[in-house]
């Protein structure tokens, strides 16, 4: 299909922004950012295609299902792709209640609002329509060694980030077989790049390395993860949106298992070479790593196969892990405007000062 308007949910976190980047310079597509704008969603992460005439910002909440109605209405879009959600496990510990609230509640309203858009397309149209919902290989669990996460693998989640994916995942599939609502489902792997918020483990080290801060590591660091550039993310969801057959479900993944420490030592050689110059008191980087206490029901180990998406689809990563954290560690360091903003919470006041708060 050739979706010529594509409505995007959590267009101003990190994996949504670097999609409306990729769709604005790479397709001809309008694209429709629906965001809440919690402390994940960040403006300054869109300024490249802000001035775009096929680029069209609406700060909402996805839970509202009076304002999804009026924005799918007004916007008629032929594709929807779903990536608004909480995404940080760390905080579905401390504070579940806003994962089911927008992972859970905001899924199903969006959900609905869809579906009654979509039955009321013509038959042309209707054909031609996708719902993309945007998910993660969390919600399969704890991985044993030597398997790997397939489409067919059993649904298992260990947080209440994972499990209130998991719950979307179900909604989504079950708005499939009961309505014929044509859905496609993909679930990917951990992601790093460009503009990803300093919560997550690599930016955190990143940037705690830069300021002479400790480098946490949860535990003994030997948890597994497997590891994606954003930017290959994003070519597979348009891969997936355009050639993906409804009701179908694909694993995304690089083929980069690595230990948190593993990647954290990495880390702390690039930085040797890129930033000599450290901070006062640091001898090497590496002396900043810090073992502190295990994450609660901590996954030790993610990994993917992707060999559907690669066989039916025809994508596969660009990016290897070194060549992906080399880009990431140069992007912040070269961009210090966004990661100030962050940093002291200027990106949230400009925010508050230019948009009113969604009603909900
Ligand atoms: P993120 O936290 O960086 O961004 C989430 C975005 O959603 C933010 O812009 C936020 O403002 C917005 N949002 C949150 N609640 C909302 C609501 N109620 N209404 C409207 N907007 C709301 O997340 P991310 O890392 O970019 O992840 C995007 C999606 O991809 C999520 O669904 C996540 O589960 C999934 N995913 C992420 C990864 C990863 O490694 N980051 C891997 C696989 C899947
Ligand atoms: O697997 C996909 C998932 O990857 C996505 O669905 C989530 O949205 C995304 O946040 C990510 O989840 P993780 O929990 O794997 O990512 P995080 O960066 O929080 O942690 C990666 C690993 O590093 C994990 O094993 C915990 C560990 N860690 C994390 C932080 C923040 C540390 O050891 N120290 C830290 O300070």
């Amino acid at each position: 299909m050739t979706a010529k308007t594509i409505l995007i949910t959590g267009g101003a976190g990190f994996i949504g922004s670097a999609l409306i980047r990729y769709l604005i310079a790479e397709t001809a597509c309008h694209v429709i950012n629906i965001d809440k704008l919690t402390y994940a969603g960040n403006l300054e992460s869109l300024t490249t295609v802000a001035n775009s005439e096929r680029y069209h910002f609406e700060r909402e909440d996805i839970g509202d299902a009076a304002a999804m109605t009026r924005l799918i209405d007004e916007y008629q879009p032929d594709a929807i792709m779903h990536l608004a959600a909480e995404s940080h496990v760390d905080r579905s510990i401390t504070g579940p209640a806003a994962f089911i609230e927008t992972n859970v509640k905001g899924t199903f309203t969006l959900l609905e609002a869809a579906r009654q858009y979509w039955e009321a397309l013509d038959k042309e149209r209707q054909a031609a329509f996708r719902f993309h919902h945007i998910s993660t290989d969390e919600v399969y669990g704890d991985l044993e060694p030597g398997r790997l996460f397939t489409e067919d693998t059993a649904y298992a989640p260990s947080s209440p980030y994972s499990a209130s994916k998991a719950a979307s995942d179900h909604l989504v599939r079950a708005w499939h077989r009961t309505y014929g609502f044509p859905v496609l489902i993909t679930n990917c792997s951990n992601n790093y790049g460009p503009n990803h918020f300093p919560e997550k483990l690599i930016p955190l080290m990143i940037l705690n390395a830069l300021a002479g801060k400790a480098l946490p590591i949860y535990g003994d660091g030997q948890q597994i993860r497997d590891w994606l550039y954003v930017e290959d993310h994003v070519r597979a969801l348009y891969c997936v949106l355009t050639t993906g057959q409804i009701g179908e479900t694909y694993n995304i993944g690089g083929h980069n298992e690595k230990t948190n420490l593993d990647v954290v030592t990495t880390l702390c050689e690039i930085l040797e070479q890129l930033a000599p110059n450290k901070p006062a008191g640091v001898t090497n980087y590496s002396d900043l790593i810090t073992y502190v206490a295990d994450r609660p029901g901590h996954d030790l180990r993610y990994a993917i196969d992707a060999s559907k998406i690669q066989r039916e689809l025809g994508w596969q990563p660009q990016e290897t892990f070194n060549s992906g954290l080399l880009k990431t560690v140069k992007w912040f360091i070269n961009n210090s405007t966004w990661v100030e903003n962050v940093s002291s919470g200027a990106y949230q006041q400009w925010i508050d000062q230019h948009y009113e708060a969604p009603a909900r």
